[in-house]
């Protein structure tokens, strides 16, 4: 016997479809889904010798056991090729002193790598130095979210420093430790 309780409903509908629900003007949902602050991240692959990489704040830990994240990717991003199922990426998890390159991994760039020290894991994906923490993953399904795609991840292998985060909270950008300077005056 099943421990977890039927909830899905008729709307339910994972074809693609999207039966439930009415609409809502997506600036509105933009500036109110704004409103939960969350990290930033910059995720990355390689396409061949290449790397590649887009600033994402729409990461989230999905399972412990086994080990999977997520992230959700607009289909009208460049570098969406490179993330593909079955591949390798990673999510690197920006410290309070790296806006410059989540703004560097937003915009278009000649080379957004220039100047950005990283290694290359096991399986050929940068890993960023200097981030409070990176991911090592493989893409283990790709879902429809929309007008994004969401990748579930499976982690292989993890680093946490010391570093403090970058927030991301209504569009902007907030050093840890300065938020919580603020909020303690
Ligand atoms: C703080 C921040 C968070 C972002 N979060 C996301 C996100 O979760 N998903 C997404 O698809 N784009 C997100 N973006 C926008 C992409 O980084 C941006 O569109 C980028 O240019 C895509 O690169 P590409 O077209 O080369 O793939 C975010 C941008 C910023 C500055």
């Amino acid at each position: 016997m099943s421990i977890i309780p039927d909830v899905s409903t008729p709307e339910d509908d994972l074809t693609g479809n999207w039966l439930c629900g009415g609409s809502i003007d997506a600036a509105t949902l933009r500036n109110t889904a704004g409103a939960f602050p969350s990290g930033v991240t910059i995720i990355t692959a390689s396409a061949g010798s290449t790397p590649v990489g887009l600033t994402i704040s729409s990461f989230a830990s999905v399972s412990l056991d086994p080990p999977l994240l997520l992230v959700c990717v607009a289909r009208t991003a460049g570098s969406l090729p490179a993330f593909r199922a079955g591949g390798p990426m990673a999510v690197n998890i920006l410290a309070n002193d790296q806006a410059w390159l989540a703004k560097r991994f937003a915009s278009r760039h000649d080379d957004r790598f220039a100047s950005v020290d990283y290694t290359l894991g096991p399986h050929g994906v940068p890993l960023l130095d200097g981030v409070s923490a990176w991911m090592d993953c493989h893409i283990a399904r790709i879902y429809d979210g929309g007008d994004h795609v969401i990748l579930l991840t499976r982690v292989h292998s993890v680093h946490r420093s010391d570093s403090m985060p970058l927030l991301y909270h209504s569009g902007a950008m907030y050093d840890w430790e300065q938020a919580a300077t603020e909020n303690t005056t």
